[in-house]
Formats: C-alpha cells, structure tokens, sequence
C-alpha cells in the first residue's frame, strides 16, 4: 500500500511550489503543524519556566512535553532527553561534560566517514594526552568494517563515535552490532543520528546506545536538537552549568541556559505527524482507525516513509546506474535495510558545481560539496571536483519529480 502522498504534501506548505527539495539531509520542509505550534507557543505561552504562577506552569507543562514526545520517538524515559539548539552544539557539551572520564593514555575511536560535528568535539581531548584512534571506511566501497573496530578496541578504549547513517553515502551503519562489540570492550558508544533519523524510526533501547542525537530542522521541524542518554550514563557525566547544579541533576546540568521553548513545543509537531501517518498506514491496512498509538503509530509511520523512499531512491539509482560516466559514491543497493535516500555521486573527472549549477535552471533543489564530511571527500581526493554530487530525498519527493531532475541531469551526464 503506497504512502497517501496527496495528504503527506498538504501537510508541508512550501511544497505547493515549483521547486522540488532534494537538499533534504541539510535541512528538510516544515510542517503547517510545526510552524503553528512555534507561533502558539509564542503568542500564548511565553513567560519563564520554573515559576509558581499559572502562566508560567503551562509553560514549564509545554517544555516537558517536548521530552516525553520524544521519549516515544526514541524508546526512552523523559529523563533520558537531553535538548539544544543543535547537534554541533549537542556533541560539544556531551565532550565537555566527559572531561573528569578521560584520562591520559585513554582512546577514543573515531571514524572518517562521520560528519565534523561527531569528530572535532572529541579530537580536543587530544590535547590533555587521550589518544585518537580512526576507524576508516574502506577506500573502494566506502564501508565501514567491524573487524576493523574490533582490532581498534582495546583496554583503554572509552568511547567510539560513529553516525547511523553517512549524510553522504547514505549507507546505514549496523548500530547494534557496533554497541555489543563497544559494550564487550567496556566502552561506551556516541552516535550520530542526524543522517538517520527522517527516514527510519528510532528504537534506541534495541540500538544500545549510550548516547543518540539528531537535528529536528532535518525531520519537518525547526531548529532544536535533540539527544538520547542512558540515565546512569548521564548521571556520571560532569556538570557543565552553573557551580550550584548537582551532579545528579540530569538532564539539566549538561544542558546550559535556557533553551529555546518555541521550538521545543514546535518540535512536538514531528512526533504528532509521524504518529498520524501512522494511524493512517493502520487504517489503510484495516485497523481501526486511532488503533496504533505511541510507538506502534511512530513504527507503522516510518515503515510507509521508509517504502516511499525506497521507491524514488530505486528510480534514481537505476538511472545512475545506467550512464557510464557516473560513479555512485556508496552502496548501490537501495533495500531499506541498506541505505536511506541520501544519494551521491560523481561524473568523471568533472566539476560536482557544474552538474548541480546546470539542475538548478529546472528548479530542483540539489547540492555539492563535502557537506562538512570533509575527511573522507579529502581521503578520497574528491575535493578537486568540489566534492560530490548529492540528491537528498525524503518521503515527501515523488517520482514525478525524480523524473525531472533525471531530465535535467541527462543532458550533462
Ligand atoms: C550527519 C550530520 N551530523 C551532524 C550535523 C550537524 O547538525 P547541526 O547543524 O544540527 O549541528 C549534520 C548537518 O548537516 C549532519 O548531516
């Protein structure tokens, strides 16, 4: 049963225009629903959390909110619910918070193919005698490989960073099997979710990770980032606030100042739509309609995105596939289990600037660079044709409109 396309795009506005969005891994459209509870909480809610007067209750009631829609979102607790204004900023003070952990001589492993922001935070440890270890993608294939890691990981191993899916070769990385060989080492595991988490629904406690952020600008919110914490684990970690928090202050403690409410309560808008997509996939199939609640609804919502996806990913790459001068960077494979639609590419020895300046005439919305993955565009000597070509795609792009960039990518292919 196809995904109900018509009701997906009526919940975006800005998709009732000409252009269609393929740059969706740098930030995705926004729903009505989203845009609407950021100008509500503004124009009704806005005071101070914390204080004993009703208006601020209702406040401090819609912040928490946030927390416990996306508890659902991930399989957590509220208390597991670390927020910011980003991911960058996310990892940053995850970093700080682990500094009295660190010791000299201990190792973090890191892997080439991760975005800077799950790698630069950690590299500052560098500098007080942590030892960095990489974990790099093979230079044919772009796959990371597990034996790999296991022969990285030893005694002093404390931490291994890695990302879910790259935002470039869209390959989606097998997190579990990643977690039992981190957690056998006694090491703990960051991951990188921001790639993974428009297209898949998110089960952190099958994931075993201790520590899972992602970006909600890039899942049809607005700019808020979110990030999951094993209670002990986030129990032990350093207070970065002011002197006065209690190390047993969790989340607060690793979350400094106020953060930003109108996109915390907009941010709920992500979690309700995922939902009613859901209960729409159960209806379709011949459940009742409201039958899947909570975690059911987000996991029958993601599994029509991800089907969606799978169709113009499979469009895209059989025409990729087909023109000699291509060379697709990643895995070919477009079985949801594989990859999600994050698509790259390079043509030739030619400029990736070239191939995107002569789409944008089309009004398709697409992207070159290194999309701040720099390492292993660099590793791979990409960088003298700025980089690769990237077609991001979620549930929202239709065939019709893969077939338009197809037309305009043909001439200059
Ligand atoms: C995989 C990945 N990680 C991290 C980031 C950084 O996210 P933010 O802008 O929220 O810091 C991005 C942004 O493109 C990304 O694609």
């Amino acid at each position: 049963m196809p995904l109900d396309l018509d009701f997906v795009r009526s919940q975006f506005p800005a998709l009732a225009g000409e252009w269609a969005f393929m740059d969706n891994a740098g930030g995705s459209q926004v729903l009505r629903r989203v845009a609407d509870r950021v100008s509500d909480y503004l124009l009704t809610s806005s005071v101070q959390t914390g204080a004993s007067y009703a208006p601020s209750r209702l406040s401090t009631q819609r912040v928490a909110q946030t927390r416990e829609a996306f508890a659902r979102f991930m399989n957590c607790d509220p208390g597991e619910i670390v927020e910011g204004p980003n991911t960058t900023i996310l990892l940053r003070f995850l970093s700080e918070a682990m500094t009295g952990r660190l010791q000299p001589g201990d190792e973090i492993v890191l892997t080439n193919v991760d975005h800077e922001a799950n790698i630069g935070p950690w590299l500052h440890h560098a500098a007080r005698g942590v030892v960095i270890k990489w974990w790099r993608c093979d230079p044919e294939t772009f796959e990371l490989d597990l034996g790999d890691l296991r022969a990285l990981m030893s005694e002093r191993t404390k931490l291994v960073c890695v990302t879910h899916a790259s935002n470039i070769l869209g390959t989606i990385n097998p997190i579990a099997e990643i977690a039992d060989i981190v957690h056998a080492a006694g090491a703990e595991l960051v991951v990188d979710a921001v790639a993974y988490a428009p297209h898949r629904a998110i089960d952190v406690k099958a994931l075993g990770a201790d520590y899972y952020v992602f970006s909600v600008y890039k899942v049809f919110g607005p700019h808020h980032a979110v990030m999951y914490g094993k209670r002990d684990r986030l129990e032990a970690l350093d207070n970065i606030y002011h002197y006065f928090f209690d190390k047993s202050r969790v989340p607060h403690k690793i979350e400094p100042g106020n953060m930003n409410y109108e996109c915390a309560w907009g941010s709920i808008g992500t979690v309700d739509y995922v939902e009613e997509l859901g209960r729409r996939e159960g209806a379709a199939k011949g459940a009742a309609q409201g039958d899947a609640e909570g975690r059911a609804a987000i996991e029958a919502g993601f599994a029509g995105i991800a089907e969606q996806e799978r169709i113009v990913s499979a469009r895209l790459m059989d025409f990729l596939l087909s023109r000699n001068s291509v060379r697709v960077i990643g895995r070919t494979s477009t079985a949801i289990e594989d990859r999600v639609s994050t698509l790259s590419f390079t043509v030739g020895k030619e400029s990736s600037r070239g191939i995107v300046e002569a789409v944008d005439a089309a009004k398709v919305g697409i992207r070159f660079g290194d999309f701040y993955a720099r390492r292993v565009v660099e590793e791979h000597g990409l960088m003298k044709q700025d980089g690769v070509v990237r077609v991001s795609m979620i549930h929202y792009n239709t065939v019709a409109e893969v077939d338009r960039l197809i037309a305009a990518l043909e001439p200059a292919l």
